[in-house]
């Protein structure tokens, strides 16, 4: 498998031959915290991470600083998914029929009080694109010649579904920029001034940690100030669960998409729909489904991967085990050590607040005035190439584009601090 990934990276070009291969770590097991520990300690302390890193078998042919896209799974669940998978496979139809509907009312109702909501407030889906596309297009009180608004940071697809809205619906799409450098009182500024500037706003897109520069909008506070103007937020909060140390009710949103692929580390393909009690009819029943106040009317996946959902509750141990405030802070922290030490690089701009309410795990850089999607896949490539550090353009903010670096929890202080190794050399020859 690991041979297969090197081959692959090589003949895309995007790995170069080298004499290091691929081992997995060693099988430690999980320290317990020393318990009078505050996560902001426990941050720190080296021994305890590297148990949690022996968790996940990782390649080591490249530092992997682009965990935004999906959370690999850890042993145990990894473990669990390919016994659920081999159980499937064996018992085809009469297993999916007799055995996997408690199993998955089980991983349900596991999922809801994780996310501290009811579990007639969710429903399982594949991932936050599915959850998000079935409440923007499915959000039925707009009305010829009302707005709807979104932000430059939101994610590509879901502003696809805001500008579709426009066809479908007849409505005012409005895109606003978010100030950059943000600062927590700027940010909420510009919610407020278009709250104000367009009265006809009935509906908006918040991305709760965007997948471009990683700052946290304050979800909850622009959601009191939507509510009071009787403005609707859908949020999608695909990075903001599972890393950051809050529950859904949280955000104070009556609608919300999620992923428990990336943060929480089950298999790809699981995330939920969130629609508070009480406002399922504001959601259309998806395509023609069932009318009626059931949650379940308003997305439909069909045939689920039905290992995967078996390995969300092993999923939700290990993060609990855990714990989130202590995966916030250990994250926080990888994430301090790269933005403080490429502050201090010349010709290097990093796209971050030190606003704690604004911090997230992901962050992002740019060379001092490159800004096109060209130049911030040419040092994402130069990274890779000449480093073997794996990182990811990003595109399309109002201030352009830029790279995106994104610990994970197996990210260890070394892998950090290649990265900065890697970045003042990119920047010098830059
Ligand atoms: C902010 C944001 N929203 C939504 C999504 C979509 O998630 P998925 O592709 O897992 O459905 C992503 C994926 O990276 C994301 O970063």
């Amino acid at each position: 498998m690991l041979d297969h990934t090197r081959r692959t990276l090589l003949r895309a070009g995007l790995l170069l031959p080298v004499a290091a291969s691929a081992s997995a770590a060693p099988a430690l097991p999980l320290l317990a915290p020393p318990a009078a520990s505050t996560p902001a300690v426990l941050a720190t302390d080296r021994a305890y991470w590297a148990s949690v890193a022996a968790q996940y078998d990782m390649v080591d042919d490249v530092v992997l600083l682009d965990n935004g896209y999906w959370g690999s799974m850890a042993r145990p669940v990894l473990d669990t998914y390919q016994r659920a998978t081999a159980t499937v496979n064996r018992g085809n139809a009469w297993y999916g029929r007799t055995v996997f509907p408690a199993e998955w009312v089980a991983a349900h109702q596991q999922a809801a009080a994780a996310l501290g909501v009811a579990p007639d407030e969710i429903v399982l889906t594949r991932g936050a694109t599915e959850a998000l596309q079935a409440l923007i297009g499915g959000y039925n009180r707009l009305r010829p010649g009302d707005v709807v608004l979104y932000a430059d940071v939101d994610y590509d697809n879901m502003i696809t579904t805001m500008n579709w809205l426009r066809t479908r619906r007849g409505v005012e799409v409005v895109r606003i920029a978010l100030p950059e450098p943000a600062t927590h009182a700027g940010v909420i500024a510009v919610y407020a001034q278009a709250l104000a500037r367009y009265p006809r706003l009935k509906m908006m897109l918040l991305t709760h940690v965007n997948h471009r520069n990683g700052m946290v909008l304050p979800v909850a506070e622009i959601s009191r100030m939507a509510r009071a103007r009787g403005v609707d937020v859908i949020v999608d909060t695909a990075h903001g669960f599972g890393q950051l140390d809050m529950r859904i009710p949280d955000l104070e949103a009556d609608f919300a998409g999620i992923n428990l692929h990336k943060w929480i580390g089950a298999p790809v393909g699981v995330g939920a729909v969130y629609i508070k009690r009480g406002r399922v009819p504001d959601i259309d029943p998806y395509m023609g489904e069932r009318a009626g106040n059931d949650i379940r009317s308003r997305v439909h996946t069909g045939t689920v991967n039905f290992a995967a959902y078996m390995a969300l509750p092993a999923a939700l141990a290990l993060h609990q085990q855990i714990g989130v405030a202590n995966k916030q802070a250990r994250l926080r922290l990888l994430r301090q050590r790269w933005v403080d030490a490429a502050r201090q690089i010349d010709g290097v701009d990093v796209l971050a607040s030190d606003d704690p309410r604004l911090v997230s795990a992901i962050a992002s850089f740019r060379l001092r005035g490159q800004t096109t999607p060209a130049q911030n896949a040419a040092v994402s490539k130069r990274l890779l190439l000449e480093h073997r550090v794996f990182t990811v353009p990003r595109d399309d903010l109002a201030s352009g584009s830029c790279v995106r670096v994104t610990p994970a929890i197996f990210t260890t202080e070394a892998h950090i601090d290649s990265f900065i190794d890697a970045l003042r050399h990119v920047a010098r020859t830059g």
